[in-house]
């Protein structure tokens, strides 16, 4: 299908084989509190999707082009709304049950029943929204009606200057915590990606700069990187230096923007939506200012390779899973976990303040 950047998805996200849900009260009630990707935006047709988040399936409509978003369970006998239709009612569109047709418009109000039209529709029937927003082709929801935080702030994709596009989805049998830490990761990269553009021969992890923002919400930090580079667009891979200034953004999503120098700069961004603690549903999408008219097939190509790599590596870190925190892993924090120190101390701080 076609998305709203004129490109296309060939493929559907892959079932998700694990189910289970966070053992944990305290983390799946903070983690309900932030934003996630839920949907491409070009994924949303006419008619309403259904997304599991933290274990909970949500559906996700446009009506009258304002989105909507709700529990994927109608009130009155619990069938799935994403099985649902949308349709005309009185001048508005509304999302119908599959089951016995009651109407929700878009305020979420149950305005219509065929099976009793005259009736007034008890309001404990109606829908209760949750916030859903649209942000540089991505549709993001908070199953809590007050998020923390804020959705993350990429302007690089909305660029008119830029080349861009948007990955496959994939669903990552890992905890999207993990794949957090890794996307932020310095000291895999010219391991685990050294046969892409890891420099294997220039392993040493130089000094970062790590900064954590007043309200908790966001990570930056920033380092000069060695990494292989191609000077141009078919030439050889050639050892360079590149700025590379990572911008976390609580729960699970980072921007990455590295400089190649004076005038080249790319952007990766991406975010791990939980479906259950140990898998994710993983959005990313690339914006360079450079080779503008370039092969945008090739661009993908490389980033599918480079995101597989992490992959593997993720899919088989034992344990599966860990408190977000890192409390009680067993794990060891070395001299260039800069990140992941600072990261996991952070949710510790949050999990103590709820
Ligand atoms: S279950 Fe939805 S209308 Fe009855
Ligand atoms: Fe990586």
């Amino acid at each position: 299908m076609a998305d709203t950047y004129g490109l296309t998805f060939a493929r559907e996200p892959e079932r998700v084989t694990d189910t289970h849900i966070i053992d944990d009260a305290r983390e799946q009630a903070l983690l309900r509190r932030y934003w996630y990707a839920a949907s491409y935006s070009s994924a949303l047709g006419a008619g309403p999707v259904s997304v599991t988040i933290l274990g909970e399936d949500i559906v996700i409509v446009r009506l009258d082009g304002e989105l909507v978003a709700s529990r994927d369970q109608c009130p009155h006998r619990g069938a799935p709304l994403s099985g649902g239709i949308v349709v005309n009612h009185e001048g508005g569109e509304c999302l119908r049950c599959p089951y016995h047709a009651l109407h929700f418009d878009g305020t979420g109000a149950a305005v219509h029943l065929p099976g009793a039209p005259g009736d007034r529709l008890p309001s404990r029937v109606n829908l209760a929204l949750l916030p859903c927003e649209e942000r540089h082709g991505i549709v993001w929801v908070c199953l809590d009606a007050a998020p923390l935080g804020d959705i993350p702030a990429w302007p690089a994709f909305d660029r008119p200057d830029v080349a861009r596009f948007q990955s496959d989805l994939e669903v990552w049998q890992a905890m999207p915590s993990r794949i957090s830490e890794n996307f932020n990761d310095l000291a895999h990269l010219s391991i685990i990606h050294a046969a892409t553009f890891g420099d294997a021969s220039n392993t040493a992890v130089p000094a970062e700069t790590l900064t954590v923002s007043d309200d908790g919400h966001t990570i930056t930090h920033s380092v000069t990187m060695p990494q292989l580079d191609r000077q141009t667009h078919d030439g050889p891979l050639v050892p360079v230096r590149v700025a590379y200034t990572y911008v976390h953004a609580m729960a699970f999503s980072t921007e990455l923007c590295i400089q190649y120098d004076d005038v080249r700069t790319e952007w990766i961004q991406m975010t791990a939506t939980p479906l259950t603690a140990t898998s994710a549903l993983v959005f990313q999408q690339s914006a360079r200012n450079f080779d503008i008219d370039g092969d945008i097939a090739a661009w993908r190509e490389f980033q599918i390779t480079v995101n597989g790599e992490d992959r593997d590596l993720l899919e088989v870190l034992k344990p599966k899973r860990i408190a977000i925190d890192g409390s009680e892993s067993g794990e060891i924090a070395l001299s260039v976990d800069a990140f992941t120190i600072a990261y996991r101390r952070l949710w510790r701080q949050v999990l103590g303040q709820t």
